[in-house]
């Protein structure tokens, strides 16, 4: 059966918490399957019908081993089964059984001043890693906010990101 996957990166759970609640909205039209990137399989078959990913800015950027090492310094409490694979390796080396399956990413992030928004750049990594392997974005990508790095989401994100999960879907599975 076509189905939705979501693959995501979080350390403190809040990118994992939007993952959950797009697949929520994308569920209505489409099954969806949520998995980190760490435990993600590499292939995606041709029952994938859409990719979702997603997951934090950590400086200005998508995760990578260091920024992953420097919070679990900062947070003792942090018990990561890896910083060696997150989404970044992980869309390193996807490959599709299908090119051109349809994607869409997001991040999660402060909320900081305009400007400084501005620079911060996971999705647009995530995007442009999404596409060098052969998706086809067929939305922009969503930012969702945190109050704090270690969360909680701002009040109504879990929401929002379940009206985009549903809009999502209605984008690959119209008028079923
Ligand atoms: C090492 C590190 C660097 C960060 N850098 C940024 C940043 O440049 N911009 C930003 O908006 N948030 C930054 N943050 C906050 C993260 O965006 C926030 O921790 C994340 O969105 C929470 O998602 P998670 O719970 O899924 O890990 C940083 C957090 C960490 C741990």
């Amino acid at each position: 059966m076509t189905r939705a996957l979501v693959v995501y990166e979080s350390l403190f759970g809040n990118a994992r918490t939007i993952a959950r609640a797009v697949a929520d909205g994308l569920s209505g039209q489409l099954p969806a399957t949520v998995v980190a990137a760490a435990e993600a399989p590499t292939r995606i078959g041709s029952d994938v019908a859409l990719l979702v990913v997603g997951g934090p800015n950590h400086a200005m950027a998508m995760p990578r081993r260091a920024t992953r090492e420097g919070a679990v310094r900062d947070h003792p409490e942090l018990h990561l089964a890896t910083v060696d694979v997150g989404l970044r390796e992980w869309l390193g080396e996807l490959s599709l059984e299908a090119p051109g399956l349809a994607a869409a990413a997001f991040d999660t992030r402060m909320d900081h001043p305009r400007m400084l928004v501005h620079f911060d750049h996971a999705s647009h990594t995530e995007e442009r890693l999404l596409t060098d392997r052969g998706c086809r974005l067929v939305a922009p990508a969503e930012h969702f906010r945190v109050t704090a790095a270690e969360g909680p989401l701002q009040a109504g994100e879990e929401a929002r990101a379940r009206d985009w999960g549903a809009a999502l879907a209605r984008e690959v599975a119209p008028a079923r």
